[in-house]
């Protein structure tokens, strides 16, 4: 797994934004202000989707970031043609604008909680502002820089319409995003940690990724893990880590989630292979943290024999949903009778809820021990 540094120096900014500006100043001097400087513009282009200026492609346009602290300036010019956006090449003539802005401010705006993004100092110049015909032969400026400035806002966000720029088929294909923006919107502010089995793409290293992007997006505050057999490093990118590993492979599992910690959000929409499903399940759910959501897509391959799945046996726990319906059991597992018979497993304990869609399952994580009702409360039926 790659990308070890790059992710402590994001977390740690990410950890600060929500905090004072003393303490993203320090965070700011300990990374360094050039690179934090590079991260928030790589951020800022990201969230901007220039791809949707059509003039671009035509006409690139230069915008440079001026960032000042702590009394000097740490300028970053960026060149867009809408589909690449890239560092200006140095010596180019001046930039078609230049934004200045306060690094601090602009950490917290982009790392830190909803309430943070507002109230960062900006001035922009505008290099033809006073030459008419240069100007209008490059007015696609404007909404460039809008663009460029607007992740430094809060933005809602439709997943479906992402999904489908991000090119995931978690909308189009499968129906899944109203069900993802009701369960992860209230998570979507939070410094998190999500992991998603399989990248997409199979065995071509540059396709896939749609749906990491996607989340990438919609999470302003999220380190994305990857995770797929096939190599996909040239899909990483700033939040977003690539690993190599198989889900069917419970040692591989362990000792990812001992590298990257605790985790927040789980997908897997991996192989679909129920004992691969299952096998994750029981290895990666123990390290979800307490609040955390456990998601399993594409749950029509536990009806398929090819997958490991029946349509006869359908209780049977070694398909996905064979399995997740004994899970439920666990829910209520201090109301088995007699009291105090049944050894509770792991599920049993951290189980909290599970939210069932078309081929869709959410797991909550928790604690389960609110207790029985009390034992003088009679369990015989009144006659
Ligand atoms: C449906 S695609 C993922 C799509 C992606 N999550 C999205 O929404 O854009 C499934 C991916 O899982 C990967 N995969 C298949 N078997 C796997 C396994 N045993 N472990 C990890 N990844 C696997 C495939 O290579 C493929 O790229």
């Amino acid at each position: 797994m790659e990308a070890g540094r790059d992710t402590e120096e994001l977390r740690s900014l990410i950890l600060a934004a929500g905090g004072s500006a003393e303490q993203i100043a320090s965070t700011v001097t300990r990374v360094g202000p050039d690179r934090v400087a590079a991260i928030l513009v790589d951020e800022l282009v990201h969230r901007a989707e220039l791809g949707t200026i059509p003039q671009l492609a035509e006409r690139p346009i230069t915008v440079s970031f001026d960032f000042s602290f702590e009394g000097k300036v740490f300028a970053h010019a960026v060149t867009s043609s809408g589909t690449r956006t890239e560092p200006a090449p140095a010596g180019e003539e001046a930039p078609h604008a230049r934004v200045e802005l306060d690094l601090v401010q602009v950490n917290r705006a982009v790392f830190g909680p909803p309430g943070a993004r507002h109230g960062t100092d900006r001035r922009i110049h505008w290099r033809d502002f006073e030459d008419q015909q240069a100007l209008a032969g490059n007015m696609h400026v404007v909404p460039v820089v809008q663009h460029l400035l607007s992740g430094l806002e809060d933005q809602p966000i439709d997943l479906a319409g992402l999904s489908l720029r991000s090119g995931s088929d978690k909308w189009g294909l499968h129906y899944y995003t109203p069900h993802y923006e009701r369960h992860f919107r209230p998570l979507r502010d939070r410094p998190l940690t999500i992991l998603e089995l399989g990248i997409g793409g199979y065995d071509d290293p540059a396709a896939g990724g749609g749906s990491l992007r996607m989340w990438k997006r919609f999470f302003p505050r999220a380190l994305i893990y990857g995770v797929d057999v096939f190599d996909k490093a040239p899909l990483a990118e700033q939040r977003i880590v690539t690993v190599r590993g198989d889900q069917s492979d419970p040692a591989f599992l362990e000792s990812l989630v001992t590298d990257i910690g605790p985790v927040d959000i789980i997908i897997d929409d991996g192989s679909h292979y129920c004992p691969d499903v299952t096998t994750a399940l029981r290895t990666l759910f123990p390290h979800l943290v307490s609040g955390g959501l456990y998601v399993i897509e594409d749950l029509q391959t536990s009806y398929w024999p090819a997958y490991g799945g029946s349509s006869e046996r359908l209780n049977e726990p070694t398909t996905t949903m064979g399995l997740l319906k004994q899970l439920l059991d666990g829910l209520n597992h201090e109301e088995y009778e007699p009291a105090g018979h049944h050894e509770p497993t792991e599920f049993d304990r951290t189980l909290t809820g599970a939210h069932f869609y078309h081929n869709l399952a959410f797991l909550e994580k928790g604690r389960n021990a609110e207790g029985s009702l009390p034992g003088w409360i009679g369990r015989e039926r009144p006659a």
